[in-house]
């Protein structure tokens, strides 16, 4: 790899890393994915996420192993619902999968993350009666006998094990106020622990790329309605979108679901902006807001390139400060992707000029700039302008086709009509009526 391209992806991931120190991630992972390689690839990614002090609680999954010992035992498995039914045959399978799972996830999380274990200190995972079970019940109809849910989880003992460094490892099983175990839900055990343990995010490693839309394009972000509608068709993915829109509900912030065969993938979901699954969130991503001052350093991020390209007009950092009450931020999940000035003038209250509007290189093509214009249109009609001006260089077209007129130097208001002659940038002139 070039060495550029390390120290541009380092520096993307730096930010994220600041913000995931000391926070508790919940994860999720599917059955199929704990063996051999992938699970080794996994576990050594799972270390360096230790290694980088972010608070793990891991929920592994086990219904391809118990399907394995059921083949073995020629015992036809049953499902009700996407759930288990867990007779007593099956139950003493399920425990006997769950404590090998559990085995050989600890074997590989032992190893460390860069193949040279006496250089990383061994991980410490830590397991334990942590689930109180009670049973499901009768579904329709369906005694699901041994297949139970979660009544509570020891969060003070689970907490204790974090604060020590150690990784919490939950297998889908759990104990009855009465002694009786129960086979529970994976999915259903991450969503009830990041919920109780209020953790920062809930992460789903699966077989699947993340979550797909109804016609099987792969959703790159869902909102919770978003998810909570594709819950209205059952599908394989139903118990997960099920944690998922639950884990939102309970003021977990994120819940992000993405392939656990992806070598990597889980440090590029979690590192990289664009991230590699599906990233859901309580509300839209998207929102516009009014700039503050700790947006000044994003803002010149922006503009810099521009600026020096002569395509927009320099504004000092000073400018900036002074200024920053007159942009807005185009904010999607955290990152600024755009920004927008929106001037008024001393000597004519009438008019609004909307400048300096800048989508990030990376982001162009998403329909940004509309959003940060739409914004600034229905901002100069609430502050009661007729008119909306906006001088430009190089993006003549993108304003004709807005609905922008072509317009002259004397419609301007006299100060800007000065500024304008003294830049000599000889700018075209665009203005938008807005008096209906
Ligand atoms: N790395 C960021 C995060 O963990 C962004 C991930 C975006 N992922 C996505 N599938 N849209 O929050």
């Amino acid at each position: 790899m070039p060495h550029t391209q390390f120290v541009h992806a380092f520096r993307e991931a730096a930010p994220y890393i600041h913000y995931l120190r000391g926070k508790t991630l919940v994860i999720g992972i599917a059955s199929s994915l704990l063996q051999g390689q992938t699970l080794a690839s996994i576990a050594a990614d799972l270390n360096l996420l230790a290694a980088l002090g972010i608070k793990l609680v891991l929920v592994h999954g086990s219904d391809c192993q118990i399907n394995e010992l059921c083949k073995q035992a020629q015992i036809s498995p049953h499902f009700h619902q996407h759930r288990r039914v867990t007779d007593t045959a099956v139950l003493t399978l399920a425990q006997q999968a769950c404590g090998q799972v559990q085995f050989a996830f600890q074997a590989a999380l032992s190893l460390g993350f860069a193949h040279s274990p006496q250089r990383t200190p061994r991980l410490r995972v830590a397991t334990g009666n942590f689930i109180v079970a009670k049973p499901l019940g009768v579904l329709d109809g369906v005694d699901m006998d041994y297949t139970g849910q979660v009544r509570k989880l020891d969060c003070a003992a689970m907490a204790d094990y974090l604060a020590q460094n150690a990784i919490v490892l939950l297998s889908p099983m759990g104990v009855s106020m009465s002694g009786q175990a129960y086979h529970l839900a994976m999915a259903e055990v991450a969503a009830a622990a990041a919920i109780q343990l209020q953790a920062e995010k809930l992460i789903f490693l699966t077989e699947w790329d993340g979550i797909f839309h109804q016609n099987n394009e792969l959703a790159h972000e869902l909102t919770a309605a978003q998810a909570h509608e594709l819950l209205a068709e059952t599908t394989p993915q139903s118990p997960i979108l099920h944690a998922a829109v639950e884990a939102l509900q309970h003021n977990v912030s994120r819940v992000q679901v993405l392939s656990g065969s992806l070598n990597g993938g889980l440090l590029r979901e979690l590192f990289t902006r664009e991230g590699v699954g599906t990233s859901i969130a309580p509300t839209p991503f998207m929102t516009v807001r009014a700039a503050q001052e700790f947006d000044i350093a994003d803002i010149i991020a922006l503009i810099r390139p521009l600026e020096e390209r002569g395509v927009l007009v320099r504004r000092s950092r000073e400018y900036l400060e002074n200024h920053i009450h007159e942009f807005h931020v185009l904010e999607n999940d955290r990152q600024i992707y755009g920004c927008v000035m929106l001037k008024q003038f001393a000597d004519n209250a009438d008019v609004a000029e909307l400048a300096c509007l800048v989508v990030s290189p990376n982001a162009r093509d998403g329909g940004y700039g509309d959003l940060l214009l739409q914004h600034i249109i229905s901002q100069t009609k609430i502050l009661g302008k007729r008119r909306l001006f906006a001088l430009t260089t190089h993006t003549s077209d993108w304003f004709a086709e807005r609905g922008f007129q072509a317009a002259c130097v004397d419609d301007l208001p006299p100060e800007r009509a000065l500024e304008y002659a003294e830049s000599g940038r000889q700018s075209r002139v665009f203005v938008m009526d807005l008096s209906n």
